[in-house]
């Protein structure tokens, strides 16, 4: 990881779970990031807590991805500030189990539309732009997808669309970039169930019913997808890891978790 030592990153979603742990990762190998989400004063706290230990620095971005205006801002800030951008982590995402096809809100498939799939284009999108500005052509772009990118869940069709969208962006990406003989990498990571409050905000309520995700199997920790990050980042530069599935080693929490939401409703 000595070569990212000094980089520029920027990861989406990193005011919990997934995003948090990769940019505690990336901050731990020396380099720069800045992570973005709507909870700036969460975003402050966890920089404050990782910022000088090491070389490796947070600058904690607030931005709403559903704005194409905020994430221009960003990059623009990106720009200013390093001049240019090595890593971009596309991982801020949700769900909302509750938007069936057969009865779904249409504000709630847009919300996972804009956030899933239009802000993680437009992200890319300039990330690439900043990259070639700045004769950056070993950057690396990476989509955390979904195991329901792979695999319809019968608990979330949408979302499974809309991972299923990103499957389609990152060949497609790959394909581009190489068709302009560019050697930026690509790399999409599906995780299954992993412990963060993504269940939570999936589900309304959930919380207050007192289930407890971890209590029903050992899931991922948002520390296993940020070691995978690692794992693709570290491979010599003529490596392009481009697909990476991880499940825990239990299984589908989905059939273990539909039984007990129906116990407790
Ligand atoms: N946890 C799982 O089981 C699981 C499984 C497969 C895939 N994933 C994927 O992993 C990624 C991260 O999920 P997680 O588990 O870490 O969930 P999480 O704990 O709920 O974190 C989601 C992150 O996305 C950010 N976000 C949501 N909407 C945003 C917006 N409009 N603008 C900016 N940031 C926004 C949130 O920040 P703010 O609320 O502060 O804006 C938060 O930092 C998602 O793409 C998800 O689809 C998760």
């Amino acid at each position: 990881m000595e070569r990212w030592s000094g980089k520029v990153a920027v990861v989406t979603g990193a005011s919990s779970g997934i995003g948090e742990a990769i940019v505690k990762k990336l901050v731990g190998h020396g380099m720069k990031v800045v992570g973005c989400a709507r909870n700036e004063e969460k975003l402050k706290k966890f920089a404050s807590e990782i910022n000088g230990k090491g070389k490796g620095e947070m600058h904690p971005f607030k931005c709403d991805v559903k704005s194409e205006e905020n994430i221009l801002k960003m990059f623009q800030f990106v720009k200013e500030k390093f001049g240019s951008i090595h890593v971009l982590v596309n991982n801020a995402g949700l769900a909302h189990f509750a938007a069936s096809l057969l009865a779904g809100k249409t504000e709630l498939w847009k919300d996972m539309l804009d956030v899933n799939v239009l802000a993680l284009s437009i992200c890319t999108r300039e990330a690439i732009q900043l990259m070639k500005a700045s004769n950056v052509d070993n950057g690396h772009i990476f989509n955390i997808s979904s195991v329901a990118g792979h695999v319809i869940s019968s608990m979330a069709p949408f979302y499974s669309c809309t991972k299923f969208a990103v499957k389609a962006l990152t060949e497609g990406l790959r394909q581009e970039l190489r068709a302009v003989e560019s050697h930026i990498r690509v790399t999409s990571i599906s995780p299954g169930a992993v412990l963060t409050d993504f269940g939570f905000r999936a589900v309304p309520g959930l919380r207050e019913k007192n289930v407890d995700l971890g209590s029903i199997m050992e899931m991922l920790k948002s520390d296993d997808i940020a070691d995978t990050v690692v794992f693709a980042l570290q491979a010599p530069p003529h490596v392009d890891v481009n697909e990476i599935i991880v499940r825990p080693t239990e299984g589908d929490v989905g059939k273990k978790l539909a039984p007990l939401l129906q116990k407790k409703a």
